[in-house]
């Protein structure tokens, strides 16, 4: 364990997060050029969370790129969010380059809302509590405007009904010891939480196993997921089935300087539905630093497409924090507080659209499956 941080699926602590020891703990791939050029070839052209090393580690990455470049096997998108509260602007990192894999190539896109997850996880969530964050996350999700025809929210207790049978073929391959190995807990953790491991690996293989075609997800996520992830890996290769290819993000820094905005800690966060007024005095009153160090400057490197705006910001910033961190607050408020008012509009006109992208049916009916497997 590296002193000073300690990174899990379930907890982020620690002072700052050092990105590249986990590459080496977690046994990543580094993001290299071959691989930029290679997602920029398959994609028509590199997303700035990519070139800004946002996205900066992989796993079988190559694989799902290739499969796409050669039309080896089918590609479809997976990611998740846990409703353990409100959405923060840092969980749309992964939802925005998914967004956009999705509009450059047509992609489907599985978007999972484990709010079991939370009610095991937490002690102090009650089940009606994080379904109701659920129902608001699904709203967020769907304010942020998808191809409604491929695109399909996983709520894991709302569509239980297939989800449960289809994670019950995952969790019989995989052992207890095998799993507290791989998602770091221990004989002390209620058994909720080592079922749920493998309901998070479900929609990675799903599409392969139940279709029987080759199927591969491509799951951008942020690091702190790989090892929840791992489980997928694993029973991947003993069902013979694909496996995913992940593109790991970094966490974009609390408003205190905080090494990660987190939904536990209110005051380190900028909600989605936090009233505009608030977002524009959260980023006035945030905490000041040399580049890596400046909430505000992140929240640029994450959400300004423009290079030319954001470099020089970063410029300065670099050369007189004082002054650099001033320009990117300023920056900061105009991007985010306009996308923040346009997102609530969109939420408001949205409340009753959740149910139509909410993945009702497995993958093929559950009477019909061939699969040899099963
Ligand atoms: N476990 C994630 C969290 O705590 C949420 C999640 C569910 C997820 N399914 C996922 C993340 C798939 C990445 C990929 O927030």
């Amino acid at each position: 364990m590296i002193p000073g941080f300690r990174i899990t699926p379930w907890e982020v602590s620690g002072d700052t997060v050092d990105y590249n020891s986990l590459i080496s703990l977690f046994e990543l791939d580094v993001v290299t050029t071959e691989v930029r050029n290679l997602f920029q070839e398959v994609f028509g052209e590199e997303h700035y969370l990519i070139s800004r090393g946002i996205f900066y580690a992989h796993r079988f990455l190559r694989l799902a790129l290739l499969d796409l470049k050669y039309n080896r096997a089918k590609v479809y998108i997976f990611t998740g969010r846990g409703a353990s509260g409100p959405m923060h602007i840092g969980h749309l990192i992964p939802v925005n380059l998914a967004k956009w894999m999705q509009e450059r190539l047509g992609l489907h896109f599985f978007f999972q809302i484990s709010d079991d997850e939370k009610f095991v996880l937490r002690p102090d969530l009650g089940l009606k509590q994080v379904r109701k964050y659920a129902l608001g996350n699904a709203l967020d999700f769907v304010a942020l405007g998808f191809d409604e025809k491929r695109t399909h929210i996983i709520w894991d207790t709302q569509v239980a009904s297939w989800l449960y049978p289809l994670t019950l073929k995952l969790a019989k391959r995989i052992s207890l010891s095998e799993l507290k190995n791989l998602v770091k807990i221990d004989d002390s953790w209620n058994v909720g939480v080592a079922f749920y491991s493998v309901v998070q690996s479900m929609p990675a293989l799903m599409m392969e196993m139940e279709l029987n075609e080759p199927y591969r997800a491509l799951v951008p996520m942020a690091v702190d997921q790989d090892p929840l992830m791992r489980v997928s890996v694993l029973i991947a290769d003993k069902m013979g089935l694909r496996k995913p290819g992940m593109i790991h993000s970094k966490f974009l820094l609390g408003l205190k300087g905080e090494p990660k905005m987190g939904t536990r800690y209110p005051e380190s966060a900028i909600f989605l539905t936090d009233p505009p007024e608030v977002v524009r005095e959260k980023i006035e009153g945030s905490a000041c630093g040399p580049p890596r160090r400046c909430p505000a400057l992140s929240y640029l490197r994450a959400f300004d497409p423009d290079d030319e705006s954001f470099f020089s910001i970063w410029e300065v910033c670099f050369n007189d924090p004082e002054e650099g961190c001033k320009l990117a607050k300023k920056r900061a408020i105009e991007v985010l507080v306009p996308f923040i008012e346009e997102h609530q509009m969109r939420r408001k006109e949205m409340r009753d659209k959740v149910d139509e992208y909410l993945m009702k049916e497995p993958p093929i009916p559950l009477d019909k499956s061939l699969d040899p497997r099963d």
